[in-house]
């Protein structure tokens, strides 16, 4: 006897699979999740040391704490900060808050993947913007918004293309929307941004009540593997998705270690120069080597393979992968013939390149 049916709306849905290696190497370079090159703040694993034998109490339902130290941070009004088990469950929650089966979703071409997939739980129908030149396209999004559309998910700069659309685009985006869709703005990887041509989305929240900014702890603060991400929005919206999330879905480790990360400057200003650096260098490097690449403001860079069999990019994947390097394969994403390659730390980032190298320069058998 088989098991009972999920409902027709997961049946029919593939799950996320991450690129991790097949086996638990030690020594793999992973390039594959755009996690931090760096580390974690020593401050975040001090304090994760000190609570170890405290693990019976349950968590806090909303760490105040917390939510203090993010508002001081990015000078924002606590009153609209949700915490999440990593934006992964906020994109969620706000599919499942807020989306009939009658209602539909706008998610940009090579948007990330998450999005379609909440979208598509919810039984909602996910509706594609168009890319042009792997950027997102504000008028192709407009196009797209008939009287079913409850959200936008917008991704800025988006994954994995790297890419990002301007603070006048943004707006633009937002002005034309009617008031009662909401624009779901995930600022993921705000933080290695330092160009006044970009907008993390906060001001709109503080202006608007139709709009929701989405931000990790996973990237620039190394804290990928305790789940840990916050959103800002207004109270109204805060409330309705409380209702959804898991009442202790922010787990204690997160909520200290989050606390500790945000407060340290240093490392956040250190991870931003080391991106910065070794960002200009990957580029430099891969431009060498001939291969074309995509204008990242991020730390990945969506990189594309010549079509040839030779050197194509399933092959380089594959290359890489059987010397301990794993980039993120973009089949997945409809761009076959291309990879996205995190940056590493020093050595990570220079063996990548004398593997690369290697790859191009000769023939190899399979
Ligand atoms: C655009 C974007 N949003 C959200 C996430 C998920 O972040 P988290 O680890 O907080 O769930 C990622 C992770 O790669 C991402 O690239």
């Amino acid at each position: 006897m088989s098991a009972p049916l999920a409902k027709a709306s997961v049946e029919k849905l593939k799950s996320y699979k991450p690129n991790f290696g097949k086996t638990i190497k030690k020594n793999l370079i992973r390039l594959s999740a755009n996690e931090s090159a760096l580390g974690t703040s020593l401050d975040a694993v001090k304090v994760l040391n000190e609570y170890a034998s405290n693990l019976n109490r349950y968590p806090p339902q909303v760490s105040e704490d917390l939510i203090n130290s993010i508002a001081n941070r990015y000078s924002l009004n606590k009153n609209k900060i949700i915490l999440g088990n990593g934006s992964d469950e906020l994109i969620s929650i706000i599919a499942q808050a807020f989306l009939e089966p009658e209602n539909e979703a706008i998610h940009t071409e090579y948007g990330f993947l998450q999005f379609p997939q909440a979208i598509s739980i919810t039984g909602a129908k996910a509706v594609v913007a168009k890319d042009i030149n792997f950027t997102v396209s504000v008028d192709n999004i407009l196009g797209r918004i008939n009287k079913k559309t409850k959200l936008i998910f917008l991704a800025n700069p988006n994954n994995p293309t790297g890419t990002y659309i301007p603070k006048d685009e943004v707006i633009r985006l937002h002005t034309s929307i009617p008031s009662n869709v909401i624009l779901v703005y995930d600022a993921a990887y705000s933080e290695y941004i330092k160009n006044d041509l970009y907008i993390d989305g906060s001001e709109l929240v503080d202006k608007f009540k139709n709009v929701i900014m989405l931000r990790t702890f996973s990237k620039l603060h190394g804290l990928a593997s305790l789940r840990l991400g916050w959103g800002y929005c207004s109270e109204d919206i805060l409330n309705s998705l409380m209702k959804v999330r898991g009442p202790f879905s922010v787990n204690i480790a997160a909520i200290l270690a989050g606390t500790a990360a945000i407060e340290d400057i240093k490392f956040q200003e250190k991870s931003f120069q080391h991106n910065k650096t070794w960002m200009k260098w990957l580029k430099n490097e891969i431009q060498l080597l001939k291969l074309d690449f995509q204008p990242s403001i991020t730390n990945f860079l969506l990189v594309q393979f010549p079509e040839t069999s030779d050197h194509n990019a399933e092959k380089a994947e594959t290359f890489l992968a059987e010397r301990g390097i794993l980039v993120r394969g973009m089949k997945v994403y409809g761009l076959p013939n291309h990879l996205r390659i995190s940056i590493g730390n020093e050595t990570e980032n220079k063996i990548l390149v004398r593997e690369l190298k290697n790859f191009l320069e000769n023939n190899h058998e399979y």
